[in-house]
């Protein structure tokens, strides 16, 4: 894992779930994360934010915590390899240890994939394998949801593959779609489940209960006193 110890910074710091998030939007997922952590609900830190769009919202909700943010969009460089590589730098940069994509509407390469095994995740507004893939993303997903008169839709954290959309779920939690939903009305329920499982997935990461066994993503018991 990229982690490396840096100068002025205590081990304890180094150890701790240093989370650095992407995102293409708002970024009430992000809000959601950084609360979290500010009610102790949640020990980490996020240590960057990284978006392909200048005016995302989630890089001025960065700026005005004095969290590092920076824009970064495939379009600035001539490949894919410089591309990635400037992503990298600027994770190690920030000892990131983890990563919590959060409406981040970009594929992530294999190179990055591969530098952070099974420590990458992605929230996604559905009951995945139903209603992912490219082009399933926002409100896309929830008029496909309601075009197909699903009765039930949700959340679902997994982990992120080098395949979209396809890595294992670690939670997934139901959302009931009621007859006169319109997509705004089902999004803002299931974002509110989201800003909930979210920052309890990225906890367990940090208790360090997570066992990835194949497509099975095993979250061990809390310890005593929890
Ligand atoms: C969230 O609903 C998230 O699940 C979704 O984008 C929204 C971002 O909102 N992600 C995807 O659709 C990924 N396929 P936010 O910027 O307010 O966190």
């Amino acid at each position: 894992m990229p982690q490396r110890s840096s100068p002025g910074k205590k081990d304890s710091d180094l150890a701790k779930l240093r989370i650095a998030v992407f995102a293409s939007g708002r970024g009430s997922n992000l809000e959601a994360i950084l609360r979290a952590i500010d009610r102790g609900r949640l020990d980490a830190c996020v240590c960057a934010v990284i978006s392909n769009r200048a005016t995302a919202g989630a890089l001025q909700i960065a700026s005005r915590r004095r969290i590092p943010a920076y824009h970064l969009s495939q379009k600035q460089f001539p490949d894919q390899e410089s591309f990635d590589a400037e992503v990298l730098s600027v994770l190690r940069k920030h000892d990131t240890n983890f990563i919590a994509l959060a409406g981040y509407l970009k594929k992530l390469s294999p190179t990055i994939v591969r530098a952070y095994p099974n420590r990458i995740l992605n929230i996604h507004p559905a009951l995945l394998p139903a209603f992912g893939g490219k082009g399933m993303y926002g409100h896309h997903v929830h008029e496909a949801v309601l075009a197909y008169g699903c009765k039930v839709t949700g959340v679902t954290v997994h982990i992120v593959t080098e395949e979209y959309d396809a890595g294992p779920p670690v939670i997934q939690r139901c959302v009931e779609v009621r007859d006169d939903d319109t997509p705004e009305t089902l999004a803002a329920r299931v974002l509110r489940v989201e800003h909930r499982v979210y920052p309890q997935a990225l906890q367990y990461f940090a208790e360090g209960r997570v066992r990835v066994e194949g497509r099975l993503v095993r979250i061990l018991p809390a310890p005593e006193g929890r």
